[in-house]
């Protein structure tokens, strides 16, 4: 089941510059920086209640957020729904004709496991699931 809206994730092609908007210019507090190897993706945190900011950056210069970054540019990348039970939530969806970008949930950020919905299924929007440690089924 889908609980909540995790996290808003926007790609960044200057991670240092883009943390200093939020943090100084927003004064929105960094809370933690985050290197996802799986996802070749550096990640900085700006909790706000209830749901975060999550900047993305291309790690060593490659992977998924490189690859958007020269097709689209800066922007919103993706959303992210929290989720109870992962797997449950991509069957349900599957059933619906929803398609998504790997097969399982895969590891993200603060120990989730996540999946991406391909947005051509979703209306354009990249909407990504995030189940968390402690809220597994
Ligand atoms: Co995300």
């Amino acid at each position: 089941m889908i609980t909540g809206l995790d996290h808003v994730a926007i790609a960044v092609a200057d991670l240092e510059a883009a943390i200093a908007r939020f943090a100084e210019d927003f004064g929105v507090p960094l809370s933690g920086r985050e290197d996802v190897p799986s996802e070749q993706t550096s990640t900085a945190f700006f909790p706000m209640p209830g749901t975060r900011i999550e900047l993305i950056h291309p790690m060593n210069g490659e992977g998924p957020v490189a690859a958007s970054l020269a097709k689209r540019g800066e922007g919103v990348h993706h959303l992210c729904f929290r989720t109870d039970d992962i797997e449950a939530d991509m069957a349900r969806l599957k059933e619906k004709g929803y398609r998504f970008l790997s097969d399982a949930p895969r590891p993200g950020a603060h120990g989730t496991r996540v999946v991406f919905i391909h947005p051509k299924s979703a209306g354009g929007v990249l909407i990504e699931l995030a189940e968390h440690p402690e809220e597994g089924a």
